[in-house]
């Protein structure tokens, strides 16, 4: 397969800007697509801080700057995406809207383009079956922000080729990262062990074993995690949190997958952490964080 030169992400939220601003800085023409235009607005103006925030660390040269900023195209048309080598896809985590897309995209992007997703729980397989090219279907899955985190989980689907996978593979270490290879099964490696824990964590809350504080301190100085696993869940996204926990539980048949119903009210009330300024800690001004636990 030849080199991959230009991209599409779609989706311009947390994790589709930092994918874009990755393509972006390394050389990679990216087209960027959302259905929000305001998503797109504030993507576009985080990247540029970003890469100017890059330059002034002295991390990124001058010229990659200027290069970085011409080679992001923000655009409310999915045609657009038509002459891309590959489109990671980072919407919203719902197999069903992800399956419309894929199947909108297999009829957009020419033959040879790859359709990657960065889902952190839903099936490749499944996926892939929404579209004509199966073995061009992948799993790229970027963890939490993008530019920031070494690894990238890259996910097999049942007939993903192995020319899918090295071209896939070699994208991921052109933005620097580090791969770890997962076979398609609910939460790959990554979601399998860090969600049940997360969700431990909640249930540990709601039972009144302990506060919210102590939880994350006990987690961070206990186990020498760099954050605790409440605040953690409020910079994933309680909603993102809580639907890989449902998608654990339905894809491996298990109920100790079962979402805390702790969880499940924290979403239900619209706090769904750090991107609503609310979730398990109160964001939206430093006062608040003294107030004590939210009433629910
Ligand atoms: P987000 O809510 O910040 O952004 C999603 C964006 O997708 C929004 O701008 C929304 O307008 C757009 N969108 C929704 N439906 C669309 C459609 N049909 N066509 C085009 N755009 C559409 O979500 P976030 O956190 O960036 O997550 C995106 C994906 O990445 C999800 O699949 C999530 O599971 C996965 N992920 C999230 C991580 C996290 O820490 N938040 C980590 C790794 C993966």
């Amino acid at each position: 397969m030849a080199d991959i030169t230009r991209i599409g992400v779609v989706g311009a939220g947390q994790m589709g800007a930092g994918i874009a601003q990755l393509a972006a800085v390394n050389d990679v023409d990216v087209w960027l697509y959302d259905t929000v235009s305001e998503a797109l607005i504030n993507a576009q103006k985080s990247i540029s801080n970003n890469i100017q925030r890059l330059l002034t660390k002295g991390q990124i040269s001058q010229a990659t700057s200027v290069d970085a900023v011409k080679r992001l195209h923000c655009s409310s048309s999915l045609e657009d995406l038509h002459s891309v080598d590959l489109v990671v896809e980072a919407i919203v985590e719902s197999e069903q809207v992800k399956k419309s897309l894929f199947a909108d995209l297999d009829k957009i992007v020419k033959s040879s383009a790859i359709l990657a997703s960065n889902t952190s729980s839903i099936s490749i397989t499944r996926l892939a079956s929404a579209t004509s090219r199966p073995s061009q279907v992948i799993g790229m899955h970027f963890m939490n922000p993008p530019p920031i985190m070494k690894l990238v989980e890259i996910i097999r689907g049942a007939d993903t080729s192995e020319d899918t996978y090295c071209a896939t593979k070699c994208l991921a270490e052109r933005f620097g990262k580090t791969v770890i290879c997962s076979q398609d099964y609910s939460g790959f490696i990554v979601n399998r062990i860090l969600m049940p824990m997360i969700n431990e964590a909640f249930h540990t809350l709601y039972t009144g074993v302990a506060t919210k504080e102590d939880i994350d301190t006990g987690m961070k100085l206990g186990t020498n995690h760099p954050m605790g696993p409440l605040e953690l869940a409020d910079f994933i996204g309680l909603d993102v949190c809580l639907s890989i926990m449902k998608v654990l539980q339905a894809g491996l048949g298990d109920d100790k997958y079962a979402p805390c119903p702790l969880l499940v009210q924290y979403v239900d009330a619209g706090r769904l952490g750090k991107k609503r300024g609310i979730g398990v800690y109160d964001y939206r001004d430093a006062a608040a964080k003294t107030r004590g636990p939210p009433r629910l």
